[in-house]
């Protein structure tokens, strides 16, 4: 089986290399050679298969078998990809960002091809496969992922080392865990692509990344730390897909939860999917979630399954005859974290217990940190379930109080 890598970077490189190097075990679990032999680059480089700066002279070749798409971007590779599956040729990608916002039409178009993409989601771990798979005859409860390696390397050097948010994101980007550029990872877009891969297969939810709620860790401190310490629990950034009778939530978000989940164990860039399903109860996948050879490991699964003629239609795995409807932001009910910076005198706490009982949040736990100087301490509180409306409602209205100094933070606590 002849194949074309779109994209010789970091993944691309590597699929080559493992193709190359693995050769013989591959050959042996699907009975036949699979080849790279021309991959596509903006810039001519040293490799280990010709590369060509040209596209057309990739597409114009009869003898390709698999387009392997692994350029990164969304318009440029989806109007590729279509190009590919037109000429009914079978795809494999690890872009989750073209496919957050074209799944759907990718699927369209593929109809009985096969498109992989197992490395979309989790790098190496094989999670597609087993939500697609392994756990297909179970209604899906939860998802809960730690999908982005690089918001969970900065938050477990603050858990570990008491050091501050830009500090860790410095630290990551001298290990070369963080792009020059972070924001897509700390913002939490990274990880909203992939949780959305995901609830297609496990829901056939259509939604886009603006459709959901998602917030970055940038503005978590040491203060929140300390507090997570104190109340046993550890920041994570999850995504977290929710079913409950026809509607699912969809949300990404730094998240309190308790210190003995086991996703709360999973430290440092690794990635983790805990997905409950109504028989199986909860299975956690975990694995390196980046990196070139981890990757090209999942990459290549596709690659074999096509091979051995494995591969199922559709590319989601979702029927549409089971309707999941997307629940709104505001409807979320969960619990709920709050950091308040206040001028520190009399009556102020009281205000604020009264403010939430007016927006009708009831607080579960309370606690003061020491002074920080002659004028201002912090409160923490943590509410009981409440609706995210009501939450928001509360925050805009503690803004406005004269006795809040800066901004009040919120974070959602997931039992
Ligand atoms: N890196 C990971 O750990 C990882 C993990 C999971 C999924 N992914 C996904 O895998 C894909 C590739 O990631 P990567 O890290 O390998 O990216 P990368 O290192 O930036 O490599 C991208 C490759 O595509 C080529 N390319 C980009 N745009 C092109 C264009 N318009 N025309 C021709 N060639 C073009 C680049 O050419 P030049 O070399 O000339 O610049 C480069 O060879 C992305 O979708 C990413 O999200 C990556």
């Amino acid at each position: 089986m002849k194949i074309a890598i779109l994209g010789y970077g970091v993944v691309g490189s590597a699929v080559a290399k493992a193709l190359i190097e693995n050769e013989k075990i591959i050959r042996a679990r699907c009975g036949q050679n699979i080849t790279p032999v021309i991959a596509l680059a903006r810039h001519k480089k040293d490799a280990l298969i010709p590369i060509t700066t040209n596209i057309d002279e990739i597409l114009q070749r009869e003898d390709i078998d698999v387009f392997v798409e692994l350029m990164g971007g969304i318009e440029k590779p989806f109007e590729i990809v279509s190009q590919i599956l037109k000429k009914k040729k079978p795809v494999v990608s690890a872009n989750k960002a073209m496919l957050a916002y074209y799944r759907y039409e990718l699927e369209n178009l593929a109809k009985d091809l096969t498109f992989g993409y197992e490395a979309s989601v989790g790098g190496g771990i094989p999670i597609i496969k087993a939500l697609k798979e392994g756990l297909s005859a179970n209604n899906i409860l939860s998802i809960k992922g730690i999908l982005n390696g690089t918001s969970n390397y900065i938050l477990s050097a603050m858990n570990a080392k008491g050091i501050k948010f830009d500090d860790a994101l410095k630290k990551a980007q001298e290990l070369g865990y963080a792009e020059a550029d972070p924001s897509f990872d700390i913002e939490g877009q990274d990880a909203a692509h992939k949780l959305l891969i995901l609830a297609s297969i496990a829901y056939g939810l259509r939604a886009k990344p603006e459709d959901i709620l998602i917030e970055g860790i940038g503005n978590i401190t040491s203060e929140d730390m300390y507090f997570a310490k104190e109340f046993d629990f550890v920041i994570k950034l999850l995504g977290i897909a929710k079913a409950k009778n026809s509607k699912v939530e969809l949300r990404v978000h730094p998240t309190m939860i308790n210190k003995d989940k086991m996703i709360a164990k999973v430290d440092g860039v690794m990635n983790a999917v805990s997905i409950t399903g109504d028989l199986l109860g909860e299975n956690l996948y975990y694995g390196a979630g980046a990196g070139g050879m981890t990757t090209a490991s999942a990459v290549i699964s596709d690659l074999i399954d096509i091979a051995r003629n494995e591969f199922k239609s559709p590319m989601l795995g979702f029927r549409d005859d089971l309707q999941f409807e997307l629940l709104a932001k505001d409807e979320i009910f969960t619990k709920y974290y709050l950091r308040l910076k206040v001028e520190d005198k009399v009556g102020v706490l009281s205000k604020i217990a009264k403010l939430m009982s007016e927006n009708g949040i009831s607080i579960d736990s309370f606690l003061q940190k020491p002074k920080q100087d002659e004028i201002h301490s912090t409160l923490f509180f943590t509410t009981h379930s409440t609706f995210e409306k009501d939450i928001q409602n509360l925050l805009l209205i503690l803004q406005k109080q004269d006795f809040i100094k800066d901004k009040p933070f919120m974070m959602r606590i997931e039992e």
